[in-house]
């Protein structure tokens, strides 16, 4: 599993990492992806998945990155304060890796949560904060209220077919060593059914990969990007973990970008 490093710290983090929106997949599937150096999993507090995260990674701990989120409604000082100190406890941990604010939300003055986000980085429960569907403007507001830590990574929609990050997002955060993580990497599912004879199609059997590991290489051949497949299964999952390791050519690379 190729690494990055997350944002301009010390730490390095796998390209293919762990998504679970939805996931119904129980304890095996996250740690076979753990074992196959997928170790940073992502969650929130809005997917309800950090129980079955906690369980997963317990005997792991150490290895892995956790990351999760608060939810745009929690967004005052005192409601993130509260939502940490609940995710900590449904996750069984006592530090959040990155700490994630969900969606921008108006309604929250951004100094007001930047600030209790600092709290929790100086009290140890988080060691890094991130954001996700935050565009340049309101991380560059969001980067002015928090001026004593770095903001690591932002969380964005990413794959073949959603690319609108290139036009503005993805270059800032390469000049501002910000980790991009691509959610939806595969569309949703939809990326891996493909029709025969597509470019994907074409270039999974030219390389004797699958659809899957084709869509998620082309979405890490971005420097700073890693993506967060969700997988119920040990299969897939182990599939999705097979996108790294390898790289698509620039020829290969230049035919998905004509994919739509
Ligand atoms: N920050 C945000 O606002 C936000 C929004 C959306 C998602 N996310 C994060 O990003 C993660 C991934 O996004 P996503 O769940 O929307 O979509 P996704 O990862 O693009 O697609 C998941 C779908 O693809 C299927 N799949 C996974 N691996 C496969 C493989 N190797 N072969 C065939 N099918 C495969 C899954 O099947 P199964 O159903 O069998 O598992 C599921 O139906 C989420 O779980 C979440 O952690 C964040």
């Amino acid at each position: 599993m190729n690494l990055k490093r997350l944002g301009n710290t010390e730490v390095f983090v796998p390209e293919i990492g762990l998504g679970t929106w939805g996931y119904k997949g129980g304890v095996e599937p996250l740690r076979a992806g753990i074992e196959l150096g997928a170790s940073l999993i992502d969650t929130a507090e809005g997917y309800y998945t950090e129980d079955i995260v906690g369980e997963a990674v317990m005997p792991f701990r150490d290895e892995v990155i956790i990351a999760t989120k608060v939810s745009g409604r929690n967004l005052a000082h005192d409601s993130v304060l509260r939502s940490c100190e609940a995710s900590l406890e449904k996750l069984r941990t006592d530090c959040i890796d990155l700490y994630q604010i969900h969606w921008p939300n108006p309604l929250y003055p951004i100094d007001e949560t930047m600030s209790a986000l600092e709290k929790l980085v100086d009290r140890g429960c988080v060691s890094y904060v991130g954001v996700s569907n935050f565009s340049v403007r309101q991380m560059r507001e969001a980067q002015h209220y928090f001026p004593n830590y770095p903001i690591v990574s932002n969380q964005v929609l990413y794959n073949l077919r959603s690319r609108d990050i290139e036009k503005e997002l993805l270059p800032y955060c390469l000049d501002n060593g910000i980790t991009v993580m691509a959610y939806t990497p595969l569309d949703a599912g939809r990326l891996c059914r493909s029709r025969h004879g597509s470019a994907l199609s074409q270039i999974a059997a030219e390389t004797g990969k699958t659809k899957a590991q084709v869509a998620l290489n082309w979405c890490v051949c971005q420097e700073n990007v890693i993506a967060i497949p969700k997988a119920d299964s040990v299969a897939k999952t182990v599939d999705n973990c097979g996108a790294s390791g390898w790289r698509l050519s620039p020829e290969q690379i230049r035919r998905l970008d004509k994919y739509l």
